[in-house]
């Protein structure tokens, strides 16, 4: 179940055991969430980005279930290894910037599918993993996304070929073709435009000699966070019919979800551990803030939905962390602007619940000021 909606008093009595802050999480919410994309997109191979939450228990729960893995360095490697991933069989290196220790690595360990966007990682991938498979990432739009990844990753699809052509002279296998269309992202037409331009480098690589066998359509699928209309079902049949349309059976479909997966899995139950009046406006700090799970508040503008624990009559609060920065405010408008939200009236001690904490909270969190990362408490 969604953690967000845990009864109130499961809720006190897991702080009560437990202390705060505290992520609680739910495995079977991880699992109906991986489900739900698995079974929209007909033949499709999963690979859970990593980065979007790399807890152990998360991990764990994913290869129970016989996910695959996209990984961005040693340290995610080590992880999903770790969990009991199989490095040759469930592990993509999705990231496209890759320092060449972690290259050795994997291919120490027996990974050999990697993504690259430029003809320097050619060179660095058939250096430390040569004969290894690999598939372009091309730029596509990411309008309408939250994070626009296409903005640093991502080559002009006019390159594909040419570097596809490339990683063959230098020994490695060109499989596919990969795109993100950037995260939480709330148009499908993203991806169906995106599948038109790797239908068209497919036609091209195939002139050049180049049999293409995977596309990977990355990431982005979206997360409930405050009014989006999310329908992942409707979303996946779409992009399904679309790839059937232009693709054959041959063809491998692989995706990389990471917040669509954990999003709303997992909520932060956080504690008052102070209060102020400053300029007229009321202020309560929290033992956590954007130092630790609210750091996409500032980077992303990310709205997350919360309650207070208590009865009291709406009162507008600006909400803060625990550390001696300034910037450690997480009631933020639009333009990045501190801005008050209506709680019930809270004080010292009391609970407040923020919701679709998944995804680049914990991953994210930093040890400034020498603060823990919230401890994972899973409910079931
Ligand atoms: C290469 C790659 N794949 C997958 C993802 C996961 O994206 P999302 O969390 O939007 O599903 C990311 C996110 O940054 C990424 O960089």
């Amino acid at each position: 179940m969604n953690p967000f909606f845990l009864p109130q008093e499961d809720i006190k009595n897991l702080v009560a055991e437990h202390g705060t802050p505290i992520y609680v999480a739910s495995r079977s919410q991880i699992i109906e969430n991986y489900r739900r994309l698995d079974d929209s997109l007909p033949a499709l191979t999963l690979f859970y980005a990593v980065k979007a939450n790399p807890h152990p228990g998360i991990l764990k729960a994913l290869v129970g279930i016989g996910a695959g893995f996209d990984v961005a360095s040693r340290g995610e490697i080590e992880a999903v290894l770790a969990a009991g991933a199989d490095a040759r069989e469930d592990l993509i290196f999705a990231d496209t910037v890759k320092d060449p220790k972690h290259i050795q690595q994997a291919t120490a360990v027996g990974l050999d599918d990697f993504t690259f966007d430029n003809f320097s990682e050619i060179t660095q991938i058939a250096r430390f993993a040569p004969g290894a498979n690999v598939h372009v990432r091309i730029r596509v739009s990411n309008k309408g996304s939250v994070a626009k990844l296409s903005e640093k990753f991502g080559a002009e699809p006019s390159y594909a070929v040419p570097l596809l052509k490339a990683a063959r002279d230098q020994g490695l296998f060109p499989r596919g073709v990969s795109f993100h269309v950037g995260s939480q992202c709330l148009q499908v037409e993203r991806y169906i435009e995106a599948l038109d331009l790797v239908r068209n480098i497919f036609d091209k690589a195939a002139a050049e000699g180049i049999n293409l066998s995977m596309v990977d359509i990355g990431g982005g699928f979206p997360v409930q966070y405050e009014n989006e209309k999310i329908d992942i079902k409707a979303m996946g049949r779409t992009i399904s019919n679309h790839y059937m349309s232009l693709f054959d059976e041959n063809v491998m479909l692989v995706a990389e979800p990471g917040r669509a997966v954990v999003g709303d899995a997992v909520s932060l139950v956080t504690k008052v551990i102070s209060e102020s009046v400053r300029d007229g406006r009321n202020w309560l700090y929290f033992d956590d803030g954007t130092y630790g799970s609210f750091l996409d508040v500032l980077l992303y503008r990310m709205k997350y939905p919360m309650k207070g624990l208590t009865d009291g009559p709406p009162t507008p609060y600006v909400l803060a962390g625990p550390t001696c920065d300034c910037i450690d405010v997480f009631s933020r408008d639009a333009k990045g602007e501190i801005c008050t939200v209506d709680l019930p009236e809270m004080h010292l001690d009391d609970l407040l619940v923020a919701g679709s904490m998944g995804a680049y909270t914990y991953a994210e969190s930093t040890r400034f000021n020498g603060f823990e990362p919230p401890k994972f408490v899973y409910i079931d």
